[in-house]
């Protein structure tokens, strides 16, 4: 029994001692408080107190896992009958288009509404969270009956989102978390472990170097989950290591901005850095050319690592010049849209599903495997 449990069904006891003592002091009372009715005040605390406990334990339950599979429809249980899409309507808000990840995301999504007969109403918000509040809105005012989104960072689609669910439209979110709640703000949340990713890379790197090193890190979006849970793996896994962050900054998940901020650091710090760690492929490819371009050779002067396993990253590990990728996966169409379909025949899903990653170096990488 949890430390919890315990504590409530204490105060159950207390309280009720202290009940039966009232009753007691009140007995010369004209109108004492009859013995039942104390039982039934204390009873209906007890339930109380079990349903806190018991809610507060939901919380503790295990995200389950989804191994993705090829075909849409058989991915979370027995097949589903998904010509209940046909002719549905279908949001899709997709935050932005800066890199090879989110390009294939939409992809993804946009031709397995195709291939399913769904209406899709696809909006990008470019990077813009205001953007993408206001796309949700303009997609429940177009009648959408489900609304799949990629958010951008976790504060600040709520009330979009909230009032979507009141007006009774399923919410699935993809890929990123935000600051909210299931049943809520989304009926379910279907992510990576991201803090799980940064921690594989930092393992890595530690057994690669013995644990020494100068390293550089560049940041996804500040404020999304992708980043923030990243670089919390990462830091936390070398904590007590002798490695050393000389260089943190923010890269925007994005290869033209990673090219840049790392030519500045290469030429701040150069010689001394030993490891780039980018939350994602794209940064860690433009890390790859900066270097190359300041004359270093990446994969032997300085280790590289990232996050996602595009094509390119493949290649890059097979190449020399990439250390290690841990791959995030952006096929959310087939996932999606079988939710969607789940939910029409009235089943119940889990308000978080967990995709699994791999990681890839030299020994594995394999760009069949990659996007
Ligand atoms: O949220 C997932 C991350 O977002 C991917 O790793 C990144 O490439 C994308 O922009």
């Amino acid at each position: 029994m949890k430390k919890r449990r315990w504590i409530a069904l204490l105060l159950v006891v207390v309280l009720a001692f202290a009940m039966t003592a009232i009753v007691g002091c009140t007995s010369d009372d004209p109108e004492p408080v009859a013995e039942a009715e104390v039982e039934e005040v204390v009873e209906e605390v007890a339930e109380e107190v079990e349903e806190v406990v018991e809610a507060e334990e939901v919380e503790e339950v295990e995200i389950p896992e989804v191994v993705e599979g090829g075909a849409v429809g058989n991915i979370l249980g027995p097949d589903v009958d998904l010509s209940v899409l046909e002719g549905l309507t279908v949001g899709f808000a997709q935050m932005d288009s800066v890199n090879s990840w989110r390009i294939a995301q939409t992809d993804s999504v946009q031709s397995a509404a195709r291939e399913l007969g769904v209406n899709l109403i696809y909006a990008d918000a470019a990077g813009d969270v205001a953007k993408q509040a206001s796309d949700i809105e303009d997609m429940v005012a177009q009648g959408a009956d489900f609304i799949i989104v990629a958010p951008l960072v976790e504060d600040g689609l709520q009330g979009a989102l909230r009032s979507a669910m009141e007006a009774g439209v399923g919410v699935i979110l993809v890929d990123r978390g935000i600051d909210g709640e299931a049943g809520v703000h989304y009926d379910t949340a279907v992510m990576a472990d991201f803090i799980w990713e940064g921690q594989q890379v930092a393992e890595y790197m530690i057994e690669a170097t013995g644990g020494v090193g100068n390293v550089v890190i560049l940041q996804g979006t500040p404020g999304s989950s992708a980043a923030m849970d990243r670089q919390i793996g990462f830091t936390e896994t070398i904590e007590g290591t002798d490695m050393v962050i000389i260089a943190d900054q923010v890269a925007n998940f994005a290869m033209p901005d990673a090219i840049e901020v790392m030519e500045n650091i290469l030429q701040a710090h150069g010689d001394d850095i030993d490891i780039v760690f980018a939350h994602n492929d794209d940064m860690a490819l433009g890390a790859i050319t900066a270097i190359r371009a300041a004359g270093l050779v990446p994969g032997e002067d300085i280790l590289v690592g990232g996050i996602d396993s595009p094509v390119a990253a493949m290649e890059a590990i097979l190449a020399g010049e990439q250390l290690v990728s841990v791959s995030c996966s952006p096929f959310f169409g087939p996932i999606s849209f079988e939710i969607i379909a789940r939910m029409i025949h009235g089943e119940t899903i889990p308000p978080a599903l967990q995709k699994p990653g791999t990681l890839f170096d030299i020994n594995n990488a394999d760009v069949n495997e990659g996007f």
